[in-house]
């Protein structure tokens, strides 16, 4: 059955970026790199809610060292035009990341400007190593430069819904990467 057939393009979704399989596929390859690069060591993920939240549980079942999850809330409100960050965490780790190899997991880094601060915020706590590891990259907005690791796809600069990633909460559930219909050409 084609996504068509399934009434999602109705619901505002004007076109499929990445389909299931292909994310599916992109994700196996990096939980194998992931668990060849830390083979020997403990592992903390640490996610951004809500975005995060399909990649970080698919990501988690490819990766085969042993590994401890925690996540980071932080306000989304856009900050575009707010070099400064602006960006509230609004919770915070549960678990103490000193002395700890920590991969962060973000949905997308657009800016760069939240992932900069938490970065920053985590640091301080010194963990042992501090690597990122991005599901969607648009790198024509960017403000700050990031060391990502590992990352999913590089996409446009056009505004993408669904595996977790929303337009004011909606989409989320999609299970592809799509455009919305009012999104400008
Ligand atoms: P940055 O600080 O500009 O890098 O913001 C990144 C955050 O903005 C991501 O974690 C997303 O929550 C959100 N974001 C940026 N672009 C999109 C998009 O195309 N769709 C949905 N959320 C987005
Ligand atoms: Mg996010």
């Amino acid at each position: 059955m084609s996504h068509e057939d399934e009434g999602w393009l109705e619901g505002g979704i004007r076109e499929v970026l990445i389909r299931p399989e292909e994310i599916a596929a992109r994700v196996q390859e990096l939980g194998r790199q992931i668990s060849l690069d830390y083979a020997g060591r403990e592992l903390v993920m640490i996610g951004v809610l809500k975005g995060v939240l399909f990649f970080m549980a698919d990501l988690l079942r490819c990766v085969t060292v042993p590994v401890e999850v925690d996540f980071l809330a932080v306000s989304s409100y856009s900050h575009k035009n707010d070099r400064q960050g602006g960006v509230r965490l609004l919770k915070d780790l549960e678990i103490s990341i000193e002395g700890r190899h920590v991969l962060f997991v973000e949905d997308m880094v657009d800016t760069g400007l939240t992932l900069n601060y938490l970065l920053r915020n985590l640091q301080a706590r010194q963990p042992a190593s501090l690597e990122v590891c991005a599901f969607l990259n648009k790198s024509k907005n960017r403000l700050m430069e990031i060391p990502l690791k590992y990352r999913g796809f590089d996409v446009p600069d056009r505004f993408v819904v669904g595996y977790g990633l929303d337009y004011r909460e909606q989409y989320r559930n999609l299970p592809f990467i799509g455009l919305l219909k009012g999104d400008r050409l």
